[in-house]
């Protein structure tokens, strides 16, 4: 009988961080842990402060069996996740986005992030905000920037402001689609 613990390190599933922050799509994050768990990743949350409002923590604890992580640990505590083979930022907003590029290390979330540039973590974002948003001159430099960090980018496009949200174009499983070669590839 196998033992979980003693299992050989060929039925180690790879570890998907999804990194969620405050966007109104965030509740639907389920979405992103099914689509992952059904291609043989196990998953851990990883939520901005912000974002863990707009999130059902239990949910989500229940659906991916690890807890959800927002701050930092004290120091002597053990790291309640695995380490990251890949993180997907799913939604990611404005506000993140910027910070992230910009080296602003003020959540666990973006601290991560910016590690992982380091650490050579196969990343991609999904950007979910509205237009108006994105006209800021910060968000095209933080993209471009992101971009020459390695980062994967989704295809999805701002959505007009006080139109309803663009949650029917965005895309959960993309963030599998631009990693998933990402890890073929050896990253
Ligand atoms: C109901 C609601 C929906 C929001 N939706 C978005 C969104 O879709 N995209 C975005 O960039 N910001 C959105 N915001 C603003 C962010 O929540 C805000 O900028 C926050 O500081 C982001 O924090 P975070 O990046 O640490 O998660 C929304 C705010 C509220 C109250």
């Amino acid at each position: 009988m196998s033992d979980r613990h003693t299992a050989p390190q060929s039925e180690k599933k790879p570890f998907l961080y999804v990194v969620v922050c405050a966007a109104g799509i965030a509740g639907d994050v389920g979405k992103l842990i099914t689509a992952a768990q059904e291609a043989h990743w196990d998953v851990g949350v990883v939520a901005t402060p912000q974002g863990l409002g707009f999130i059902d923590a239990t949910a989500v604890e229940a659906q991916t069996g690890f807890p959800i992580r927002s701050a930092w640990r004290l120091p002597g505590q053990p790291r309640p996740l695995p380490p990251a083979d890949a993180i997907a930022v799913a939604p990611a907003t404005f506000n993140t986005i910027n910070k992230w590029a910009a080296g602003i290390s003020d959540t666990l979330a973006v601290g991560i992030l910016c590690e992982a540039y380091g650490f050579g973590i196969p990343t991609a974002v999904l950007p979910y905000l509205n237009s108006a948003q994105a006209a800021h001159p910060a968000y095209g430099r933080s993209l471009a920037r992101l971009r020459e960090m390695g980062v994967l980018i989704s295809s999805y496009e701002p959505h007009q402001p006080a139109a309803g949200g663009g949650a029917d174009l965005f895309r959960w499983e993309e963030a599998l689609e631009l990693l998933t070669p990402e890890l073929a590839g050896g990253g």
